[in-house]
């Protein structure tokens, strides 16, 4: 890859997870590390552009100039802060793992444990992300996603590509050895809406990130 491919362009990046309050002390989260977001946070910075990487809890740290850091804990704080930073993009790649619901009424103070009482939590659904930017996209904008599966990998991505407007996504299969969460490394499928796809190797989150930035700066050309 040439350098500063992306040189001029304005790119908005959601990673980790997101953490929904139960009480003061606990909450509803997930293993999502961070690692692929700031990786791609880091090659698109490299690469020339203006980055607004928006992060749920993590351990990651950044040192790029190019890189503004928007810390979130909630997926509503994620949402908000994607559709502000979307406005006068060139781009969004989504690879946060966004919690899909939250607790309806967080307590202000810490749940006292009954002793034999169940507890059950009213959930509410989170606002998709991607759909949501999705439906505000503008011609020139590409929207990029991700696509964490179990089964019938192909499938759910096709169908998530098409209902959230992408115009492609990353697939990683918990099936294969290495990929997802907290791994180092991760083998992806990228699928066009187009419908052509390429399968990649395993390789590190690193070359991975840079796979993927590639192709998104064809379609930024
Ligand atoms: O539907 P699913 O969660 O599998 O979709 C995954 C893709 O959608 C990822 O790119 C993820 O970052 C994004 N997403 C989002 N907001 C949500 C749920 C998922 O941006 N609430």
């Amino acid at each position: 890859m040439t350098q500063s491919k992306l040189s001029g362009k304005k790119i908005v990046i959601t990673a980790g997870p997101t953490y929904e309050k139960i009480d003061p002390v606990r909450f509803i989260g997930n293993y999502s590390s961070g690692k692929m977001g700031f990786a791609l946070a880091n090659v698109c910075a490299e690469q020339g552009a203006e980055v607004t990487l928006i992060t749920g809890p993590v351990s990651q740290k950044t040192t790029h100039p190019n890189i503004k850091r928007i810390d979130v804990e909630s997926a509503e704080a994620m949402y908000q802060a994607a559709l502000t930073a979307f406005t006068d993009a060139d781009a969004a790649i989504l690879s946060a793992a966004v919690a899909d619901f939250r607790p309806a009424s967080p307590m202000d103070t810490k749940i006292k444990r009954e002793s034999g009482q169940e507890l059950t939590l009213h959930l509410l659904p989170n606002p998709d992300i991607a759909a949501a930017l999705g439906c505000i996209k503008k011609e020139k904008q590409i929207l990029v996603g991700f696509a964490l599966e179990t089964d019938d990998e192909a499938h759910h991505a096709q169908d998530k590509l098409k209902r959230k407007n992408l115009d492609f996504i990353v697939l990683n299969s918990l099936r294969d050895k290495g990929a997802g969460f907290s791994h180092d490394t991760n083998k992806i499928t990228i699928i066009h809406k187009s419908g052509e796809s390429v399968a990649y190797p395993l390789k590190s989150k690193q070359e991975v990130a840079a796979d993927i930035v590639n192709q998104l700066a064809l379609l930024l050309q």
